[in-house]
């Protein structure tokens, strides 16, 4: 948890200037009792048989894998590498489910040979491709299909993911087809079936509507003969970073209930990233340099988009406080970091406290798609990660070194 107490910041029992102090900055904070709580809270909501495999892409870091891990968690990955990551963190294979459009042959072998829960198939010929290396292996690989039921999210266009228009899943029109070639196949085993509509939503009726529409695909598909499993609802559940309103879970519950009432033996499976994490991550940046062009204030701080990308790439809002606050008036400025960009920023005329140099400021609710998202642009080593535990400190990815940039590489 964050909150200020005499005007400082904490992350749990630890003040933040004085991680800030030990560790330097741009630095990310995590929160390991506020993952725990929301983990919780989502598994005591969700009434039903269900397996939460949290969305390693919001972050991946193991220290934070482990810690759902810890809590029974499965994982959704879209990428080999992540199921070595989930491996690394503890995650059991066998609760991974593999997500997206683009699995190589490799990663497919990869999975199959780690045993996962099973693949989220995206097309008739990704269908092909794993029948074919599960058949090369002489195993059988467990799948479902992504349908995309073409129901609007209502969120950021970008990470809407549900819409026809997207390029997401197999479309609800020749989903039935995809069922009836893979009864057929012989290294494939159909588990189930699976939709995710889009991230950040905060409105949980658009899932409702999408379920409905799966639960009838459900119905077809047992006229044919063909049970499912599982019924994975995908992720999406959003965060409040400004003003939002919470989703409610009782309410996310009863819609699952609701729409699956007709297969209550099939399993719920539930791919939350930013929902179990966001809000449990910090950025800390510090103030470099003050300026003022035509009367227009910026303040310049160490961390920039390369660590941050959220408000370059969607315009997004993050609430930005200084790490501890003096009572000073408040102006208008422009938070940018050191990137040769003009889309290098974090605010964009924000009424903030009058920072001086050497002020840190927090750049809340960086928890998810923050350090995952980072790169090394402008040859920018990438900052620390650290984990707070009540009063424990631990760095969970040291900051990257000048050698560390140029791993690999060759004259
Ligand atoms: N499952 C699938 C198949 C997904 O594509 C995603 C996210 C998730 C689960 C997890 O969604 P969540 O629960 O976190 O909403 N970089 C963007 C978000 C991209 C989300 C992509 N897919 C951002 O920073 O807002």
């Amino acid at each position: 948890m964050f909150f200020y107490k005499n005007n400082e910041l904490y992350v749990e029992d630890v003040k933040v200037s004085d991680i800030a102090l030990e560790y330097k900055t741009p630095i990310y904070i995590y929160s390991k009792n506020h993952f725990e709580n929301q983990y919780k809270k989502l598994d005591q909501k969700i009434t039903r048989k269900h397996l939460i495999c949290f969305a390693l892409k919001a972050n991946s870091n193991l220290a934070v894998i482990n810690t759902f891990a810890k809590l029974g968690a499965g994982a959704d990955v879209v990428s080999a590498g992540e199921i070595f990551r989930a491996k690394k963190a503890g995650i059991d294979t066998t609760k991974i489910v593999f997500s997206g459009v683009g699995k190589t042959q490799e990663e497919i072998k990869y999975a199959i040979e780690n045993n996962i829960l099973m693949f989220n198939v995206e097309s008739f010929e990704e269908l092909e491709e794993i029948e074919n290396v599960a058949s090369s292996l002489g195993k059988i690989a467990q799948i479902s299909f992504r349908v995309n039921p073409n129901v609007d999210p209502k969120t950021h266009p970008y990470i809407s993911t549900g819409l026809k228009k997207n390029k997401f899943g197999i479309s609800y029109t020749q989903i039935i087809d995809a069922y009836k070639l893979a009864n057929q196949m012989k290294h494939v085993r159909i588990k189930g079936i699976q939709f995710h509509i889009g991230s950040q939503l905060t409105d949980v009726s658009p899932f409702f509507e999408a379920q409905l529409k799966v639960a009838n695909i459900m119905k077809e598909l047992l006229s044919l003969g063909i049970k499912l499993d599982i019924i994975d609802i995908g992720g999406g559940l959003g965060v409040v970073y400004e003003n939002e309103q919470e989703p409610d879970l009782d309410q996310y519950s009863n819609f699952i209930n609701q729409a699956f009432k007709d297969f209550p033996d099939s399993l719920i499976v539930l791919e939350p990233g930013r929902f179990l994490v966001a809000n449990g991550g910090i950025f800390v940046t510090k103030v470099l340099y003050r300026k003022q062009n035509e009367g227009k204030n910026f303040y310049i701080v160490d961390g920039a988009m390369n660590d941050l990308i959220r408000p370059s790439l969607y315009d997004a809002y993050h609430k930005i406080e200084p790490v501890v606050k003096k009572n000073v008036a408040k102006v208008q400025a422009d938070i940018v970091g050191p990137v040769c960009e003009s889309g290098d920023f974090f605010a964009k005329s924000r009424e903030i406290d009058n920072l001086e140099r050497n002020d840190l400021v927090s750049i809340f609710s960086s928890g998810a798609y923050g350090f995952t998202m980072a790169s090394n642009y402008n040859s920018r080593c990438r900052p620390a990660e650290v984990l707070v535990d009540k009063d424990t400190v631990k760095v969970v990815r040291s900051r990257e070194t000048f050698e560390d940039l140029i791993r690999g590489e060759a004259i």
